[in-house]
């Protein structure tokens, strides 16, 4: 049941904090990370030479944020690949592989063959998975089940958050097995990571802010989302959200690429979201968003409370999110844009949880 939202997929942005303290908890063990509960050992984490995530849509999505984690935490090289890509692209794969696929419903096509083909050439396969004994969870060696609950709405929002908690825990594994993280060093991670249900609770209920903002681009028919580091894993998720239930459509750029041809397409009062939440990024970020400002764009900022503006008055409008340090922003970023397509689409009219050509599940290749 909706119990009392209109539709699914609001019920399921604010199941969120409890979605991800769930898939947190149940594998900590003395404060720190414990994947022995899922039944993987340890060795599976210390002995791979490569590593991919693969996945479709928003699952693959969280696989970019997976990437990120591991170059910063843990000195770990991996690809991103789109399942469908992966299995046509002649992928190295061997022993030494480890292949982590990750998918809400462990029924994607394109990933379970691309888990099949994985396990064939004698990879390991890690899957990371909502629905239990699914296709995908019984083709792979090991999986780690994401306890988001169901997810019902087609545009997916809880189970997105939940996959991207377990990069969290999977980083700080890996980082710690190959000698990257001491012990107190992933304490402190885990503890930081510990609290992130509550920074989702209090994006949550940041709605009324947000939903302001949906009413400022629910004429556009195009808009560009900016973003570096990881606010661009951030904006790439929600560019897919809001064009799949809004119909807005919608790119995400990384703000250093868009002058690289795209910023052509910037006229005057065309919509865009620049993502500003990392430290390190900041000041280059805000320089790409005067950028395409000064070419007559109304540049909405989504900032982390905390950053410097100066002239804010010239943006067209500035939203705050709460400070937490920059790894862990793409929560309160993720669910600021997840509320964002969610009012578009609703104040549209539209059919929230069943967009226009769209299925939960996709089991054509
Ligand atoms: C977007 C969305 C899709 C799925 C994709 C993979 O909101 O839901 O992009 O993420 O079809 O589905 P799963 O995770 O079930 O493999």
């Amino acid at each position: 049941s909706k119990n009392g939202y209109p539709f699914f997929m609001e019920k399921e942005i604010a199941e969120q904090p409890k979605a991800i303290k769930d898939t947190i908890e149940a594998r900590i063990t003395d404060d720190i990370v414990d994947f022995s509960k899922d039944g993987i050992p340890e060795e599976v984490f210390k002995n791979f030479q490569r590593l991919y995530f693969i996945g479709c849509g928003t699952a693959m999505h969280s696989g970019l944020v997976g990437k990120s984690l591991l170059q910063q935490f843990a000195g770990a090289y991996s690809n991103v690949e789109i399942a469908s890509e992966f299995i046509y692209d002649n992928p190295v794969l061997d022993e030494n592989t480890l292949v982590i696929a990750i998918s809400q419903s462990g029924e994607t096509i394109d990933t379970l063959e691309a888990v099949k083909m994985a396990k064939k050439m004698k990879a390991t396969t890690i899957s990371i998975i909502n629905v239990r004994e699914s296709s995908i969870a019984k083709a792979s060696d090991y999986v780690i089940y994401t306890n988001a609950g169901p997810e019902i709405a087609v545009a997916s929002t809880k189970a997105y958050s939940v996959q991207v908690a377990v990069m969290y825990l999977l980083t700080v594994q890996i980082a710690m097995i190959n000698g990257k993280m001491t012990l107190e060093e992933g304490k402190a991670f885990i503890k930081k990571l510990r609290k992130i249900p509550d920074v989702v609770e209090e994006a949550v209920k940041n709605r009324e802010t947000i939903h302001n903002i949906s009413r400022k681009i629910i004429e556009a028919k195009d808009l560009f989302m900016l973003g570096r580091g990881l606010d661009y894993s951030a904006i790439l998720e929600g560019s897919l959200k809001l064009k799949e239930i809004s119909y807005i459509h919608s790119e995400a750029y990384s703000s250093g690429e868009i002058k690289h041809g795209t910023i052509a397409l910037i006229t005057q009062d065309t919509p865009v979201i620049a993502v500003v939440t990392q430290n390190k990024l900041a000041s280059k970020e805000l320089s790409n968003a005067i950028e395409v400002r000064s070419r007559g764009a109304k540049v909405i900022l989504f900032v982390k409370d905390g950053i410097k503006l100066e002239n804010e008055e010239e943006w067209y409008e500035v939203v705050r999110l709460r400070d937490v340090s920059d790894e862990f922003m793409i929560f309160p970023v993720t669910v600021a844009l997840q509320l964002l397509a969610y009012y578009t689409s609703l104040d549209k009219g539209l059919d929230v949880d069943k967009p226009r050509n769209l299925a939960k599940v996709v089991t054509v290749e």
